[in-house]
């Protein structure tokens, strides 16, 4: 019994001194975002997928590289820019490399290639590129960012705990005020939403910040809200196209279920039982 109960104080001695590194990974739950993507019928919102993207290009992708993301996913079914206006007139494409306004993304980019004898140079993004790393490399991006490695965003709301909730309320949750007891180092800053509650990127969006190309009041909200929109799609490109093959399979089992149940009523019509 005495060596029970020694047991137990030295647990209770452990628990104690371990506590405060256990608050270290204490964060907030994220604020819950009615999502047009959510649910088994829920699709990607294309005007919000497209502004989100205009958020990227603009703010983020001077950090954060999307390597699973090719300029011509952007025009591919699904994508926001699956069908777009020329001269007024709607028009998509069964090619997405054929695109134009896929085509005239891609140009605004450099990429680094090798040309026919050999030299590396630097040409105009094609549809077929993937989009461009900002950084030589991680060593180049930490250096960059006091030591910090800004990850990579192609499939982040799939990575993370909470999924979109968490980085909407991560790229909105700048303006709290940190408790006390927090050691906020300088080039680091306090997020409720991350885990830890300390991040090493500065606060990115600020009201106005970006003009819309389709007239949205951009608020840090919005942004936020669109972003974490087009990087849901980048995530999960295909979701709309398995829902609805998810469905067609349902319909189809229902089907099926009930021709089985007739047939096997037919069949054991005749056999007593
Ligand atoms: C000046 C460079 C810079 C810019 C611009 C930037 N970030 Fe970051 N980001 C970072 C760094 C550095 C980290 C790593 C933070 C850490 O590990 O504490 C990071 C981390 C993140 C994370 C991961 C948080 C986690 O859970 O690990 C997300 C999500 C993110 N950034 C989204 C964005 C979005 C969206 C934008 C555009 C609005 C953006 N960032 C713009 C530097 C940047």
């Amino acid at each position: 019994m005495k060596t029970f109960s020694r047991i137990l104080a030295t647990a209770a001695a452990a628990m104690m001194v371990a506590a405060p590194a256990m608050g270290a990974g204490y964060y907030d739950k994220p604020e819950q975002h009615a999502w047009s993507f959510d649910g088994p019928f829920g699709e990607y919102d294309r005007q919000a997928v497209q502004r989100g993207f205009q958020v990227y290009q603009q703010v983020c992708a001077a950090c954060h590289g999307l390597k699973y993301v090719a300029f011509r996913h952007l025009g591919q079914p699904g994508g926001p820019f699956e069908t777009v206006v020329i001269d007024g007139v709607e028009q998509s494409f069964d090619n997405p490399n054929d695109n134009p306004v896929v085509a005239s993304i891609a140009a605004e980019y450099f990429i680094s290639d090798i040309d026919d004898i050999g030299d590396t140079i630097e040409r105009a993004g094609r549809p077929s590129d993937m989009f461009p790393y900002p950084f030589a490399n991680e060593a180049q991006a930490r250096a960059a960012n006091g030591g910090a490695y800004p990850p990579d965003l192609s499939v982040i709301v799939r990575a993370r705990h909470y999924g979109a909730n968490y980085i909407r309320s991560l790229l909105m949750g700048y303006d709290r005020e940190p408790p006390a007891d927090l050691d906020i180092r300088p080039g680091s800053y306090y997020n409720p939403y991350m885990p830890g509650r300390i991040i090493a990127m500065p606060p990115q969006l600020m009201d106005g910040m970006i003009e819309y190309a389709d007239g949205t009041e951009a608020t840090v909200e919005q942004m936020a809200t669109d972003l974490t929109h087009f990087l849901a799609w980048t995530s999960d490109p295909h979701m709309e196209q398995r829902k609805r093959m998810g469905l067609m399979v349902m319909i189809y089992l229902f089907g099926l279920a009930i021709l089985l149940y007739a047939s096997y009523r037919k069949i054991w019509s005749k056999v007593k039982h």
